[in-house]
């Protein structure tokens, strides 16, 4: 197995880093436009390995994308991070052309690669891949819901005072902060609703305090979070190379699912050897399925700012 993932920033270095000590891959190429960048966190990365006892090789390159030839995953996290007081969608106008000269150089290179895209506006970079490689849906993955699930069980298990591996939630929708939905309604603690220890006024909370996960991070550090965006990454590659059948909310191609088409939005997918293999229909109910439709509205607007730009 080979992976490669594009952008040594915080967040592609963290998710090369996640990706090489679960031994995913033989071999893990970082690619960056930085030159030398890539190369020396790569190095200093595989200078762990002797320390972690992970045998996966990590090799960096600086814009060479014959390194990455022949990958059977492509991560994609190239562009800009938000800085403090910036949404997601303010990235767009740079982050587009960024994103698909990217996915154009790895599909040369790499023919039967699964896309996976964490670029921000990260619904819209998704769509962006999917209709300017032309490759089927299944190999088209936004990353968003598996993080900001992870953010909703980190807030629910600090609610609760229980451990984040006892819960079980779901967050669908675009991956913004005003556009993702927290499936309150499903969370459980072992399979028991989360409203029988909490108020309706506690789960408000869990799920604004959720909405905004990233940006709260942002706002702390003076740019975009790294840590567990990486290891979201690596927890949907993983399923995707041991063939795993996981379900995760994933950005993906629509057509006609939970109400929409022609969008690339987060829904439960099953994730496995072919990318995401089908969506799971979790029945919302009226005021989710609303949720759902305005959500989409929203990442509509952002993905008609495409034609506007000279890409
Ligand atoms: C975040 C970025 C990766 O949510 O979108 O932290």
């Amino acid at each position: 197995m080979k992976i490669t993932v594009v952008g040594a920033g915080a967040v592609g270095a963290t998710c090369a880093d996640n990706i090489a000590r679960k031994e995913l891959a033989e071999e893990v190429v970082l690619l960056d436009i930085k030159e030398g960048l890539s190369e020396g966190k790569s190095l200093d990365m595989f200078q762990t390995a002797a320390l972690l006892e992970f045998d996966t090789k990590i090799i960096g390159s600086t814009n060479d994308y014959s390194k990455t030839a022949n990958s059977d995953v492509v991560v994609i996290t190239s562009g800009i991070p938000r800085k403090p007081g910036m949404t997601r969608e303010e990235l767009i106008g740079i982050n587009a052309g960024i994103v698909k000269s990217v996915a154009q150089n790895i599909l040369q290179h790499s023919p039967n690669a699964i896309i996976i895209v964490v670029s921000n506006p990260m619904d819209t970079m998704t769509y962006l891949a999917l209709k300017s490689l032309g490759l089927p849906k299944n190999r088209i993955i936004g990353m968003g819901g598996i993080l900001d699930s992870a953010r909703f069980k980190c807030y629910l298990s600090l609610a609760l005072n229980c451990s984040p591996n006892d819960l079980h939630g779901t967050v669908i929708g675009g991956h913004g902060d005003t556009t993702m939905i927290p499936l309150t309604r499903l969370a459980t603690l072992n399979g028991v609703p989360v409203s029988q220890f909490l108020s309706a006024d506690q789960l408000k909370q869990v799920a604004a305090d959720t909405m905004v996960g990233g940006a709260t991070l942002t706002k702390l550090i003076g740019t975009s979070a790294w840590y567990a965006p990486g290891a979201a990454v690596a927890v949907l590659v993983e399923s995707i190379v041991r063939d795993q059948k996981k379900v995760f909310p994933n950005c993906v191609y629509l057509e006609g699912e939970y109400g929409q088409k022609d969008i690339c939005l987060g829904v439960p997918t099953v994730v496995g050897r072919g990318g995401w293999e089908r969506i799971v229909d979790y029945k919302l109910n009226a005021e989710e399925q609303e949720a759902f439709n305005k959500s989409a509205e929203a990442v509509r607007n952002m993905n008609s700012v495409l034609s506007t730009l000279s890409l």
